[in-house]
């Protein structure tokens, strides 16, 4: 039992990562664009959104927002792409998911120019990432990467539990993590695994990515475990003045007490996962001025 595990402060380390990129940017004299298409108007992707928006005002970046109505065609948001593609202004940009139903993810995406794949969402992106090649890394699995070379934690020789096999956290998570250098023992969990209890109480690390409130329960996390918590699900929450608020994939007050350090939600993996995204516009940018 150890009482008072480690804060992973997200939040924290973002506001000093956020300082450096815009000292670099002011010295550098640089404007990386980044833009991004919404499609609708589903509450949690506005404030996504608005939330990369403000990042690139807060670090010197210019930013475009394009939005959609529900009822926009693949066709359309394809000639939108190109059209980003094409366009020198814009350094990097992101399509916003979900899409509605109807469009298909894989195509969007497919669409984007590797090079201005700030989410590394493409399969290019992705086959870069599992090969150990220079490329864009997805926000969410780069943020948990910096927020434990921050906090000094080593993943080498560890097993790393992730429970979640998404393809924007679980999936390339797991391969980041047991690459050359970062050298861990990962075991990636899915809603088919069976024994995961037992598998859990092996770990060294838990990653929970699976988008269920309050999965991770005391039972299944070993004393000195480290536990990161990627979920941000809007549970109803009548005692606050917007009606909810953000509930993690981990059972938060019977877990903490059991590890040697932990992520808070809100305020761990979220913040670092803006940063990730303005960390990839402005490598799309240095690679657009090295071309
Ligand atoms: N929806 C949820 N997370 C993300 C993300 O990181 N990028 C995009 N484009 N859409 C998302």
């Amino acid at each position: 039992m150890n009482a008072s595990p480690l804060m992973l402060d997200g939040n924290r380390l973002a506001t000093e990562i956020r300082a450096e990129l815009r000292q670099k940017v002011q010295e550098s004299g640089a404007s990386p664009c980044l833009a991004a298409i919404l499609v609708g108007n589903d509450g949690g992707s506005e404030s996504y959104v608005t939330h990369k928006m403000n990042d690139c005002a807060e670090v010197g970046f210019q930013s475009r927002l394009i939005r959609f109505p529900e009822s926009v065609s693949e066709a359309e948001l394809l000639q939108a792409i190109e059209g980003l593609n094409q366009d020198d202004g814009v350094h990097g940009f992101i399509v916003q998911l979900p899409l509605p139903k109807g469009i298909s993810n894989q195509t969007i995406i497919g669409a984007i120019a590797p090079e201005k794949d700030v989410d590394g969402f493409h399969p290019e992106n992705m086959g870069r990432l599992t090969l150990g090649l220079p490329g864009f890394v997805a926000a969410t699995p780069w943020g948990i990467m910096e927020l434990l070379r921050r906090n000094q934690i080593s993943v080498s020789g560890k097993h790393v539990v992730v429970i979640g096999r998404s393809n924007i956290v679980g999936t390339p998570l797991s391969i980041l993590m047991s690459r050359p250098g970062a050298d861990a023992t990962v075991t990636l969990t899915h809603s088919k695994t069976q024994n995961l209890k037992d598998i859990c109480l092996q770990a060294d690390v838990i990653v929970a990515a699976l988008g269920i409130p309050g999965f991770l329960r005391a039972d299944m996390v070993s004393d000195g475990t480290v536990v990161i918590d990627v979920g941000t699900t809007r549970v109803p929450d009548s005692s606050h003045p917007r009606g909810w608020r953000l509930k993690g994939d981990v059972a938060f007050e019977e877990v903490a007490p059991k590890c040697s350090a932990i992520t808070p939600v809100p305020g761990g993996v979220g913040p670092m996962t803006r940063i990730g995204l303005l960390m990839n516009t402005w490598t799309a940018y240095e690679n657009s001025v090295r071309i």
